[in-house]
């Protein structure tokens, strides 16, 4: 018998959470902390408001619009082509490629809390994506509803993502585009891209290609984190002890101390894939 493979993630070091669901909520439950922590960070006043989007930049926002629109194919198309946000959080990128294409995005995310934010933040307007509570091992949706999927930050997370991906495989339209990213240590770079390519491949999938998109997020991260470090003392003075908890993650990410992963040990790459025809 052949043994049992640790999970991806695991087997990586970068799985950052262990897929349960109330942790989720948990993380979005100190949401408006963060936010909070940002106003000050960034302009130094806690009452001031943030624009989206918050943390991406308009290039990666344009880049991942161009790939998912040059790829999905228009004979295909329901009336509105749908785009599925797989993993959303908020849905700030939904938000965002809505706004930006004839896309009708649909956000999925399993964390209850993380829809109701974003409705709040993002579903008031015509363009906003729809926002389901939805496990991504179990979709609600009808074979070959979407027309493009994007997976941002989230399927590196599952425990075990074969499953997953067979589901969005089963979502999509043949020929539809999935782009998502996956964070790695430097060491393992190389080894994560093999395996998701073959994850890919046994799910019916074609495996565009990758980009190493490190450089950029890790300069992001960096800015983030410096940014809140840089403003501890105003940052600890209005928000008192839960900020500290936020601050002591900036601190492991700057390599300042601490046991985990740095930003800069750590690379991140966008995958491209097509559902087979
Ligand atoms: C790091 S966040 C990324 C959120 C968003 N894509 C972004 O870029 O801001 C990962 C998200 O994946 C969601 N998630 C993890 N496992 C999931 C699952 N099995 N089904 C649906 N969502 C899941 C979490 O609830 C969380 O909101």
């Amino acid at each position: 018998m052949g043994q049992e493979q640790p999970p991806l993630g695991k087997q990586y070091g970068y799985r950052l959470a262990d897929g349960g669901r109330l942790n989720y909520d948990a993380v979005y439950r100190r949401h408006s902390l963060r936010e909070q922590i940002d106003c000050i960070a960034t302009t130094g006043n806690l009452n001031s408001k943030l624009t989206p989007p918050f943390a991406i930049d308009s290039n990666t926002l344009d880049r991942y619009l161009t790939l998912l629109q040059s790829a999905s194919n228009p004979s295909l198309h329901h009336r509105k082509p749908l785009l599925l946000d797989a993993g959303a959080g908020l849905g700030e990128v939904g938000w965002w490629l809505s706004s930006h294409s004839p896309f009708e995005v649909i956000a999925v995310d399993y964390a209850f809390l993380a829809c109701k934010l974003g409705f709040k933040r993002f579903g008031r307007t015509v363009e906003s994506p729809r926002y389901i509570t939805a496990d991504l091992h179990n979709l609600p949706f009808r074979h070959s509803s979407f027309s493009a999927v994007i997976s941002i930050d989230s399927l590196y997370f599952l425990p075990h993502p074969l499953p997953a991906l067979s589901e969005l495989a089963r979502v999509m339209l043949p020929g539809a585009p999935l782009i998502f990213t996956i964070l790695s240590s430097d060491q393992s770079y190389g080894c994560a891209l093999t395996e998701w390519t073959k994850l890919l491949k046994a799910n019916d999938f074609t495996a565009i290609g990758s980009a190493d998109v490190s450089a950029c997020w890790q300069a992001q991260m960096h800015e983030k984190h410096a940014a809140r470090w840089a403003k501890r003392k105003q940052i600890m003075a209005a928000l008192g002890v839960p900020a500290a908890q936020e601050l002591a993650v900036s601190r492991t990410l700057l390599g300042l101390g601490g046991a985990g992963p740095t930003i800069s040990t750590t690379r991140r790459a966008e995958i491209y894939a097509q559902r087979a025809d």
